[in-house]
């Protein structure tokens, strides 16, 4: 083999920048055989070179200076792990700029950018790759833009954050606390550097607004996705949804249906049937599944997060990159240039589980019912949750609009035997059917 090796910079070596060199670097024979050349690493920038990294290559190839490395007329690809958006923007479209094909697995900097990103790609004839971004390990992205690309995607329900499946997982499992999942799951390198952005949903958003892209080939903005995070789920909601033979996981829902235009995307805690297979999946997975007219249903699963998994990801999107710029051709996957149009979450129609703790659990009754009644919110089951008091009751509404629900739980609000505001948490259907408005 004596044609020149394809050099690859590596720009981060945290918990995903260390595997992806390991697997570089110890996978070398294997990588070279795959893509017809060796694949070298040209060098790796960090914020401190000083720190020892025990990822088994020369020092001299650790840098402070990225934007130098990414300009590097030996370098070919560059790889981003860095996180946030700058500089890790900058030095894509320098990178870019300077002919280097890229391979990301910055949600947050795709879901911002990634329409100019495409573009500058375009313009410069390399490659943009960013499988990890999206549900880490699980091939999801490539399907979706390149099997499913001739059929009509119209439903993407799944579960996108391992960090709050985890915690949520740890919860239901062994009634655990909140905190100390969490600081588990920063430990195992699952978490965000900055975990709010897990448990506040908007990393789950930022992998919605790439899913809406290439799932229905329209552009989403992150505040187009309702966003609902799992810091206000309690250890009681979670004994509610087993109750009910349910768990709580933070989904992720996009919809659009047949001949419609507009999606409505979301990401909230929400009670799943334990026989619904998205239930099932434990610790840092993720799942995914796909509706689309022809292929049906399909489910995606595997490790959401991690550095070995999510190295697989990258290092696959290398190799993709690699042979196509061998062979001359960017992967040339287009940024959705139709702005999409969103669904306000009031039109959505599912079910609820309802909370609601009284003064008098007699009394209030009949204020529930009549308030309920009066804005259009069927009720499926009422009981009261001795558990936790004389004073709860708690019940499940039938497919109810959410603008119904939220005037309802408004009004309730204002009861004078309703002692605090009601708690809802919305319902996945057991076939998950749940529908919009039409
Ligand atoms: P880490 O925080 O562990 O690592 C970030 C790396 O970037 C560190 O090596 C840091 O240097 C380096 N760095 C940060 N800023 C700069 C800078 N200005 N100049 C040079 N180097 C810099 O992050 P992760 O590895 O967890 O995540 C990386 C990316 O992968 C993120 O976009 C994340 O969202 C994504 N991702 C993460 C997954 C996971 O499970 N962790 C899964 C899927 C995607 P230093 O080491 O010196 O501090
Ligand atoms: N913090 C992210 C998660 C990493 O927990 O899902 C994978 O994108």
């Amino acid at each position: 083999m004596n044609a020149r090796p394809l050099k690859v910079a590596v720009l981060g070596c945290g918990v995903v920048g260390t595997e992806v060199v390991r697997r570089l670097h110890e996978s070398r024979s294997a990588l070279a055989a795959r893509v017809g050349v060796p694949v070298e690493i040209a060098g790796v920038a960090v914020r401190d070179r000083k720190r020892p990294r025990d990822i088994g290559i020369a020092q001299e190839l650790l840098t402070d200076d990225p934007l130098e490395l990414v300009k590097r007329d030996d370098v070919d690809l560059v790889v981003e792990l860095l996180g946030g958006i700058e500089p890790a923007h900058s030095l894509l479209v320098a990178s870019m700029e300077h002919g280097k094909s890229v391979v990301s697995a910055n949600k947050t900097l795709i879901a911002e950018h990634g329409a100019q990103l495409h573009e500058t790609a375009a313009q410069h004839g390399v490659s943009l790759l960013y499988e990890a971004a999206v549900a880490a390990a699980i091939p999801l992205l490539g399907p979706l833009r390149d099997s499913l690309g001739g059929d009509d995607v119209t439903r993407v329900v799944g579960i996108v954050n391992g960090t709050t499946n985890y915690i949520l997982d740890r919860m239901t499992e062994t009634g655990g606390e909140f905190d100390a999942a969490l600081r588990e799951a920063v430990e195992r390198g699952y978490a965000e550097a900055d975990p709010t952005a897990d448990v506040e949903g908007t990393d789950a958003v930022a992998k919605t607004v790439i899913l809406a892209s290439l799932a229905f080939h329209t552009r989403l903005s992150p505040t187009d996705v309702y966003r609902e995070g799992i810091t206000g789920v309690t250890a009681q909601d979670v004994a509610d949804a087993r109750s009910r033979g349910c768990v709580v996981k933070l989904l992720t829902v996009l919809e659009r249906p047949a001949g419609q235009g507009e999606v409505l995307a979301r990401v909230h805690p929400t009670m799943v049937p334990l026989t619904h297979p998205l239930a099932q999946v434990k610790g840092a997975d993720n799942a995914v599944v796909v509706e689309a007219a022809g292929a049906g249903e399909l489910l995606f699963r595997g490790a959401g997060a991690g550095g070995v998994p999510t190295a697989s990801s990258v290092v696959g999107d290398v190799v993709t990159a690699a042979r196509r710029r061998l062979l001359g051709r960017p992967v040339g996957a287009m940024a959705p240039t139709v702005a999409g149009q969103v669904r306000p979450m009031r039109e959505l129609r599912s079910r609820y589980h309802l909370g609601v703790r009284v003064t008098d659990a007699a009394a209030a009754l009949d204020d529930i019912a009549t308030v309920l009644r009066v804005n259009d919110v069927r009720v499926d089951s009422l009981h009261r949750n001795r558990s936790v008091g004389p004073n709860t009751w708690v019940l499940a509404t039938e497919a109810v609009l959410e603008s119904d629900l939220c005037a309802a739980v408004e009004a309730l609000s204002a009861v004078p035997s309703v002692a605090e505001v009601p708690r809802f948490i919305r319902m996945l259907d057991p076939v998950g059917q749940e529908a919009l408005a039409r």
